[in-house]
């Protein structure tokens, strides 16, 4: 099936579920074992069906399958939320004195959740504040597991140079974990460049409607884990699961068997079948979204560039963007919805600012059917030093827009309106 194909029917089957062609929504918790051996060897992962939902659910299993038919990999586990698919695909591959090398322009929460939460429990993060594979090697050392960045980082809009880190990771037998949240795959694939897992904020384009929200992790099934040698609870017996060996028994779906039985058994973090259902209805238009989203970011960008309101304006696929050649081999199609812009003037100007514009609502989100604006210095960033900010190039002037499926000329007369009242 081709992509678009996939979008709007992939793991689902109108045979299935009582001949409901719509995605049903088993909303239980627990399921039937039809004898003890059946339970037992449920337990024992000797054979596969649901046994609760915090491990796996009918509803999910279509998300989960979909997205990753979508992304081109062996599996996928659908999770609460970003942050949570962020977490585990982080903690499958580290434990206490291991280290990550991330881009320093990630998200804000996996800012926080690598610099400040995962140190306490050890596992410590080398960030990385270039764009330049050598810097990334400069980071890597014999205790490091994987490199993590974001195919475009939310919100300083820079691509990163997938196949360069790929090539990096796999130099030094560990793999590369892109959040692609972004683009989602209708824009960038990035297995397709080298990278081995993904991570999705399911929150944003791939539900698409701000009403629900979720995680995925996505496993490519390529990364040889007994050959790195590096991965002992991928590779060695499992005393949890009677002694039983992920490569051994999955083969190339080792990684992400282990995110279900290990994280979603012990964490807990997993998504509600309504949700996944929500997801799974907002994924049918993914395609016509994200091609809307693109039309209209860079409509906005270019208007933008032009406005005497305007300090700088940042959107990849601007020629001026200094990821415009990045954009162009890895975001051939589009460059998604967020535009960054500063804006001339101080603290005030921004207040008068945002408190005038009527279409675009004053929130912190991405990938929503609305247009969203966010000042990220004073909202997901907000738990950044100032001087983490400067490193990140993030300071009181920048605005962050999420351009939404609205019509163009409106969005454009309301920033207009919005900048002369402004000053
Ligand atoms: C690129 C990116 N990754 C991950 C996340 C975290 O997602 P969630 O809010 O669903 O936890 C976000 C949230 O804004 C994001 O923008």
């Amino acid at each position: 099936m081709k992509f678009d194909t996939i979008t709007v029917q992939g793991g689902m089957n109108p045979g299935d579920n009582r001949a409901c062609i719509s995605p049903p929504i088993y909303q239980n918790t627990a399921f039937y074992f039809k004898d003890l051996d059946f339970a037992a060897d449920l337990f024992d992962l000797k054979t596969a069906g649901d046994i609760y939902t915090r491990i796996s659910n009918p509803t999910t299993n279509m998300l989960e399958e979909r997205v990753a038919a979508l992304e081109g990999g062996v599996g996928a586990v659908a999770v609460s939320s970003g942050m949570s698919a962020t977490l585990a695909a982080v903690l499958n591959l580290t434990n206490a004195g291991n280290e990550v090398v991330a881009s320093a322009s990630v998200y804000g929460g996996t800012f926080n959740l690598l610099n400040s939460t995962l140190p306490k429990y050890g596992v410590v993060t080398k960030f990385v504040n270039s764009d330049k594979i050598e810097d990334y090697e400069k980071q890597i050392n014999e205790k490091t597991r994987c490199i993590y960045a974001e195919t475009v980082g939310n919100p300083t809009l820079d691509v990163c140079d997938i196949e360069g880190l790929a090539n990096l990771a796999h130099k030094y037998s560990i793999p590369l974990i892109i959040d692609n949240t972004v683009p989602s795959p209708y824009l960038c694939r990035p297995f397709e460049h080298g990278a081995d897992i993904i991570v999705h904020a399911l929150t944003k384009y791939i539900s698409g409607h701000g009403n629900s929200m979720g995680g995925i992790i996505i496993d490519s099934g390529k990364f040889d884990w007994e050959k790195s040698g590096k991965f002992p609870d991928l590779t060695k017996k499992d005393q949890s699961y009677h002694g039983l060996s992920y490569t051994e028994t999955f083969k190339e779906a080792a990684y992400i068997t282990r995110i279900r039985t290990a994280y979603l058994r012990d964490l807990g973090c997993c998504l509600s079948p309504f949700n996944a259902y929500l997801t799974l209805v907002g994924l049918e238009t993914l395609h016509l979204r994200m091609e809307r989203h693109s039309e209209s970011a860079l409509k906005v960008a270019k208007w933008l560039q032009n406005s005497e309101f305007v300090k700088w304006v940042s959107y990849p696929l601007l020629e001026s963007s200094k990821y415009y050649n990045n954009a162009k081999k890895y975001l051939p199609k589009g460059a998604s919805s967020i535009v960054a812009f500063g804006l001339k003037g101080d603290r005030k100007n921004l207040e008068k600012f945002v408190s005038s514009l009527k279409l675009f609502i004053h929130a912190t989100n991405i990938g929503d059917s609305r247009s969203i604006i966010t000042c990220p210095s004073l909202t997901t960033h907000r738990q950044l030093s100032d001087e983490e900010l400067e490193k990140a190039g993030i300071g009181i002037e920048f605005i962050r827009l999420s351009v939404g499926l609205e019509d163009t000329d409106d969005l454009i007369a309301d920033l207009e309106q919005a900048f002369q009242k402004s000053v």
